[in-house]
C-alpha cells in the first residue's frame, strides 16, 4: 500500500507542525500546510521543510462553504488522506466535514471536555487545577466535542506560571501527536488488509 497523505491545518506558531514532520518513523507523508493567516511562523517552518503551503484569507470568500469548497478542490487535487488540525483558529463546517468523514483530527491542550475553545491552557490555570492535559480527538461540527482518540495528563505545580504550564503541555503534544497519527494510519492499514 502506498504511504497515506494528510494536510496540517495551522494559523500560528507551528510547534506540532514541526513535531509531526520531525518524528523520525512517521507512518504518513505530509504533503501540505493549509493556513488561513498570511503571517503565520507556521509557514516559515514549512518553508524550510519543504512543505508546500496553501494560504488563503477567509475574508475574501463569500462564505465558510465557499473557502472550504475551495480547501476540498485543493486537498483532493492533493490527494489527501488525512487532516491534521495542529492550531488552526476556525471551526471546521459542515463542507470539510463531509468531505473527510473520520478523517480530521485536532490537539487540545486541555482534558477535554474541560476547557474546550480558546485559550485552554489559561482557562485551567485561572480555574486553579491541580491537574491539566492534552486531548487528541476526531473533529466534528461542535468546538473541541468531537470523539476523543488518547489523552495525557499534565500536572500544574504550585510554582507555574501561565507560560510554564504551556512549555510542559507543549512538550506533551509534540510527543503525543506524532504517536497518534501513526496509530491511526497503522489502525486503518491493519483494517484494509
Ligand atoms: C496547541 O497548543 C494546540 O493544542 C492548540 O493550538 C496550539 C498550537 O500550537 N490547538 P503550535 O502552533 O503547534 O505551536
Amino acid at each position: 500500500m502506498s504511504k497515506q497523505r494528510a494536510a496540517i491545518f495551522a494559523s500560528g506558531t507551528g510547534s506540532n507542525f514541526e513535531a509531526i514532520n520531525d518524528k523520525s518513523d512517521l507512518a504518513c507523508d505530509i504533503v501540505l500546510l493549509v493556513c488561513d493567516k498570511s503571517g503565520a511562523t507556521v509557514i516559515e517552518k514549512a518553508n524550510h521543510k519543504e512543505v508546500p503551503t496553501f494560504v488563503f484569507n477567509p475574508k475574501k470568500y463569500a462564505s465558510k462553504e465557499a473557502y472550504e469548497q475551495k480547501l476540498v478542490e485543493k486537498l483532493r487535487e492533493e490527494k489527501i488522506d488525512w487532516i491534521f488540525l495542529a492550531g488552526y483558529m476556525r471551526i471546521v463546517g459542515p463542507t470539510l466535514l463531509q468531505a473527510f468523514e473520520g478523517r480530521i483530527i485536532n490537539i487540545h491542550p486541555s482534558l477535554l471536555p474541560a476547557f474546550p475553545g480558546k485559550d485552554a491552557i489559561g482557562q485551567a490555570y485561572s480555574a486553579g487545577v491541580q491537574t491539566t492535559g492534552v486531548t487528541v480527538h476526531y473533529v466534528d461540527e461542535g468546538i473541541d466535542t468531537g470523539p476523543i482518540i488518547a489523552q495525557r495528563e499534565v500536572p500544574v505545580l504550585p510554582e507555574d506560571t501561565e507560560d510554564t504550564l504551556k512549555q510542559r503541555i507543549q512538550r506533551v503534544e509534540h510527543t503525543v501527536y506524532p504517536k497518534i497519527v501513526n496509530q491511526l494510519i497503522e489502525d486503518v492499514q491493519k483494517a484494509s488488509k
